[in-house]
C-alpha cells in the first residue's frame, strides 16, 4: 500500500516511519511521497535524506481551503498514494479530502483522546494536572482529533514534567505506534465497526493478541 505522508513540522514521526520501512517493519506499506504545507519544515530534509519524493503545497499560496486541498490531492495522486498518514500535519481537512480516502487517513495525536484535542496537547495535560497522558493513533474524520481510535499508549506524567519533557516521552511511544498502525492498515487488519476499530490478528496469530501485535 502506497502511503502519502503529510507533515508540517520537524518530522520525527516521519523518521520513525522511514526507519520502520528501512528495516522491513512497514511492509506491505511503503512511503510513496512526503507532502509539507510548510516550505521550511524540517521533515522535508528528513524525507530528502532518505531519498523520498517530496512536494510542498503551501496553504498560504491558495485563496481558500478547497483549492489548497485540491493541490494536496493532486500531489498525492501524482505518486499514486492509496492512504494518507498525518505525521504532525497541522491543517484541518475538509469533508472533500476525507471522502477521497475513506478510512484511509490516519493521524497521530499526543494525548489520550478524547482528552486534550487540538494544539499543545502535552501542555494541556500538564496544565490540567492529569497523572496519565499518552498518544492516540486514529482514523481521521471531519472533526479535530475526533475520528475512531485505532490504538493508544499511556505515559505517566511525572511531577517534574513540563510540556516539552512530557511530549518527548510521549513521542517515544508515538514513534513505535504509528509505524505499527500504518503496517496494520496496509495489511487490511483494521476494521471499523461504528466508532470501534477492531484490530484483526496477523495470519497465524491468536485474535486475543491482535492489539499486542501492533
Ligand atoms: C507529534 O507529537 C504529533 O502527535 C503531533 O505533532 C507532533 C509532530 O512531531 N500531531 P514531528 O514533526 O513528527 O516530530
Amino acid at each position: 500500500m502506497r502511503l502519502g505522508v503529510l507533515v508540517s513540522g520537524r518530522g520525527s514521526n516521519l523518521a520513525a516511519l522511514l526507519a520502520a520501512e528501512a528495516t522491513g517493519r512497514l511492509a506491505p506499506a511503503e512511503i510513496a511521497v512526503v507532502v509539507s504545507n510548510r516550505p521550511d519544515a524540517g521533515a522535508l530534509e528528513v524525507a530528502r535524506a532518505a531519498g523520498k519524493p517530496v512536494a510542498v503545497v503551501d496553504h498560504r499560496d491558495f485563496a481558500d481551503r478547497d483549492r489548497f486541498e485540491h493541490a494536496l490531492l493532486a500531489a498525492l495522486a501524482t505518486h499514486d498514494a492509496e492512504a494518507v498518514i498525518l505525521a504532525g500535519f497541522m491543517r484541518v481537512l475538509t469533508p472533500t479530502f476525507v471522502a477521497a480516502f475513506p478510512l484511509r487517513i490516519v493521524n497521530t495525536h499526543p494525548s489520550l483522546l478524547p482528552a486534550f484535542p487540538g494544539h499543545d496537547a502535552p501542555a494541556q495535560a500538564v496544565a490540567h494536572g492529569v497523572k496519565v497522558a499518552g498518544v492516540t493513533v486514529h482514523f481521521v474524520d471531519t472533526g479535530v482529533d475526533t475520528g475512531p481510535i485505532i490504538a493508544q499508549r499511556a505515559v505517566p506524567v511525572l511531577a517534574t514534567d513540563d510540556a516539552a519533557a512530557l511530549h518527548r516521552r510521549i513521542q517515544v511511544e508515538e514513534h513505535r505506534l504509528l509505524p505499527a498502525v500504518a503496517r496494520a492498515l496496509a495489511q487490511g487488519r483494521l476494521v471499523c465497526e461504528g466508532r470501534t476499530v477492531v484490530i484483526r490478528a496477523a495470519p497465524g496469530a491468536a485474535d486475543a493478541d491482535a492489539d499486542q501485535l501492533l
